[in-house]
């Protein structure tokens, strides 16, 4: 062959090349990066240990009335997981859940069709740990990771044995304080609970909603959901972008510490156990919520981080009390059910008059 003939044919090839690869990349969608903005992430100073930690003091009430909201509010990822001086001891009454066949189903559900975005959440949980709390989590090698607090090593190969007894969740479960969620949603826009590993429900069980659309879980249940939060819960879940996440709170007064919640306590009368209540039952259980999109699968990534603090300490702060008797004061019948204020209201009102005397009693209620 003649040279000009030679380069006629590499030039066309070239051209091939070219235009079949911009064909490509306009008309076939292209498989999002896997891609994290974590860069804002700021490692804890080499000092810093988890057991001098305080456990951040959230306060989720304000001096006025209390409405049912969404109360969503844009969150970021460098504020998602929290390591505090409760991190052992949760650690420690995670593992004894998980592995005792009795409660393992009380704790961990997991439907089929998920695992992409199980693997999806777990490695992106690895990456903030090992920016964030550097001196707590460390790779031995490319794909084991350390806990220097637990002694745990996980190897996170999606080929390693550790899949055969633990499930992504349930690891990311032990790595953090929180519990970890997966939803997903259909053609349809309906959002539904594809998994969770859930050590510390407030009340209800996993086993009992795991594949219930957002309706089915909080319909009948939480007051003015049907009125008030499922639209705008359901259109809200469709548009979350990836690299959006949010935060939201919630708070309750409960009649004990318990952690692992699992016996319905709405609507409560009386304490379950049978006992009058004194006040060093009561306790602030205050629940951080935080949801993102997973860029790689889109799958809904949902978490709860669980806070229980005296009662009798929340009031040491008077402000805080009088917001707490304000906020306490104006429900409505149906939230007033809902958070059992039947159970707890005459001890609370009581020890309010007390840290903050007679004189303002009577202000709300
Ligand atoms: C971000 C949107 C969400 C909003 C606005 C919302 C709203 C609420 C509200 C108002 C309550 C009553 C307790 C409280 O005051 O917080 C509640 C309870 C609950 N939520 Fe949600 N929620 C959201 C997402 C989710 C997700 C993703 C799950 C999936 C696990 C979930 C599961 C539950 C459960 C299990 C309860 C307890 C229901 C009961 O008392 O039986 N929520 N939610
Ligand atoms: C999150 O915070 C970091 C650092 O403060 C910032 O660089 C980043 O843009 C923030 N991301 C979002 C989604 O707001
Ligand atoms: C609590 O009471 C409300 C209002 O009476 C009711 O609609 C709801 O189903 C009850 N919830 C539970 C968990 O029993």
């Amino acid at each position: 062959m003649e040279l000009n003939q030679w380069i006629y044919i590499l030039l066309s090839l070239l051209l091939f090349v070219f235009l079949y690869t911009r064909h490509y990349k306009s008309g076939v969608p292209q498989t999002p990066k896997y891609h994290h903005e974590l860069g804002g992430i700021k490692p804890q100073p080499k000092a810093w240990t988890w057991d001098h930690q305080e456990p951040v003091p959230y306060r989720p009430w304000h001096n006025g009335p209390y409405h049912v909201t969404m109360g969503l509010k844009n969150a970021n990822i460098t504020n998602w997981i929290e390591v505090d001086n409760t991190y052992l001891p949760k650690y420690r009454l995670k593992k004894r859940l998980f592995a005792d066949s009795d409660f393992r189903p009380e704790v961990l559900q997991v439907l089929p069709g998920c695992d992409e975005e199980a693997f999806e959440a777990l490695e992106l949980l690895k990456d903030v740990l090992l920016r964030q709390y550097p001196s707590m989590f460390q790779l031995v090698d490319s794909h084991r990771l350390e806990n220097k607090v637990t002694g745990d090593v996980w190897d996170l190969r999606r080929e390693a044995e550790t899949w055969k007894s633990f499930h992504p969740l349930e690891v990311m479960s032990l790595l953090a304080t929180e519990d970890f969620f997966l939803l997903k949603t259909d053609e349809e826009g309906v959002t539904t609970l594809r998994a969770g590993a859930v050590c510390f429900p407030a009340g209800w069980k996993i086993s009992q909603r795991i594949g219930h659309s957002l309706w089915q879980i909080h319909a009948g249940k939480v007051p003015q959901y049907e009125s008030k939060l499922a639209k705008s819960m359901d259109r809200f879940f469709v548009k979350l972008p990836v690299g959006g996440s949010i935060s939201r709170f919630n708070y309750a007064i409960d009649d004990s510490n318990e952690l692992f919640h699992i016996h319905s306590h709405h609507n409560l009368t009386l304490d379950p156990r049978g006992s009058p209540l004194t006040l060093a039952d009561l306790h602030l259980r205050v629940e951080r919520q935080f949801l993102q999109r997973l860029p790689r699968t889109r799958g809904l990534l949902f978490s709860i981080r669980t806070y229980i603090t005296p009662i009798s300490e929340v009031t040491r702060d008077l402000e805080l009390a009088r917001a707490l008797r304000t906020s306490v004061g104006s429900y409505t019948p149906d939230v007033a059910k809902y958070k059992n204020k039947p159970l707890w209201n005459d001890l609370l009102q009581q020890h309010l008059n007390e840290v903050l005397g007679e004189e303002e009693e009577g202000h709300s209620s």
